[in-house]
């Protein structure tokens, strides 16, 4: 019926085949390109073990993420945390020491990098969640038994508003969109 290829291409080009196709690539980008967080742990300027940290020797989470409780964002400690033991804590020939102390005699701050990451258009909150009692482990997994940080939960919109639904917290589209 379509032996003529311009037949063809008009009925491939159709609006409605079109609108398909937009809608099938959207929501594939959507899933990939947009997609908040990937689930792979980024590699880290410095390997800090949260496994020493927060594992062996106990440190409470919010002795370096200190806003948690306070802000929006839980905060990345400042090198000067680290000093506060490093200063006197220095295995020999560790190499990853080593590059915490050279960052510090340098002046220099380390990138960590992102492992949860939200859109622009989406906010988040720690201290509301913190002060309705829920653990960092509810949403970030068992840290102190993680060598390198990964998400370890999806924390996308669905997840976010099924746990809404379930505590009787805010649904509406501007609680979690400016
Ligand atoms: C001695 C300081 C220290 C302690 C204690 C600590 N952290 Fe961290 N945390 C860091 C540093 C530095 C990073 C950035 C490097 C990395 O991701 O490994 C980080 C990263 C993270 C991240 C990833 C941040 C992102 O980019 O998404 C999470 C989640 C996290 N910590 C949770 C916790 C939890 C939960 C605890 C307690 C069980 C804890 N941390 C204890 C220093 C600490
Ligand atoms: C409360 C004290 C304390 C603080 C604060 C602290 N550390 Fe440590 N850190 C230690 C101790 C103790 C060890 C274990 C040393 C050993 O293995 O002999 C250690 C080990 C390490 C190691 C080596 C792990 C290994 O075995 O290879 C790195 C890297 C490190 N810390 C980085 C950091 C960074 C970066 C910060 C700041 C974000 C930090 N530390 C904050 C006490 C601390
Ligand atoms: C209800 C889920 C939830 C709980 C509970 C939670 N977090 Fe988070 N955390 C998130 C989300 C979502 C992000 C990403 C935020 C963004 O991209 O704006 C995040 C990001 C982080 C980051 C990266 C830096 C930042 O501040 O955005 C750190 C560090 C962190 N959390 C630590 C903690 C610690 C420590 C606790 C416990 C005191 C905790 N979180 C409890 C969901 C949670
Ligand atoms: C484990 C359950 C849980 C998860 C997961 C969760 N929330 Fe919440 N969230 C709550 C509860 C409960 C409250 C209400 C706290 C209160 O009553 O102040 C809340 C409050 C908030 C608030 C503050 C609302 C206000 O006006 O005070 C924002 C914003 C928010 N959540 C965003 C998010 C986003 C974005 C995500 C996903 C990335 C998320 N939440 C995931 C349970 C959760
Ligand atoms: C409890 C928090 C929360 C509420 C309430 C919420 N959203 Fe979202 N929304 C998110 C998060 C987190 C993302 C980013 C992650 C994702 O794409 O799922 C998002 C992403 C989106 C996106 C972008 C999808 C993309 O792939 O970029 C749209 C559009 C959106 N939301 C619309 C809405 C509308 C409309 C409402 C109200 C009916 C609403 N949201 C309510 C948390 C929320």
């Amino acid at each position: 019926m379509f032996r003529n290829p311009y037949v063809a291409y008009g009925v491939l080009a159709s609006p409605g085949i079109l609108l398909v196709v937009g809608i099938a690539t959207f929501l594939i980008l959507q899933r990939t390109l947009l997609a908040p967080t990937a689930q792979a742990a980024p590699d880290q300027p410095i390997d800090f073990p949260h496994t020493v940290h927060a594992g062996m020797l106990e440190l409470d989470c919010t002795f370096c993420h200190r806003a948690a409780s306070e802000e929006p964002h839980a905060g990345l400690p400042a090198l000067e945390q680290c000093m506060f033991c490093h200063t006197a804590v220095q295995p020999e020939d560790n190499e990853q020491i080593g590059l915490l102390l050279e960052a510090w005699n340098n002046y220099e701050g380390v990138e960590w990098e992102r492992v949860h990451q939200l859109p622009d258009h989406v906010q988040f909150v720690h201290e509301a969640h913190i002060n309705a009692g829920f653990e960092c482990s509810t949403c970030h997994g068992d840290v102190e038994e993680m060598e390198k940080i990964k998400q370890v939960r999806d924390l996308r919109m669905d997840d976010c508003v099924e746990c809404h639904l379930d505590n009787e917290a805010p649904i509406d589209c501007t609680t979690c969109h400016y």
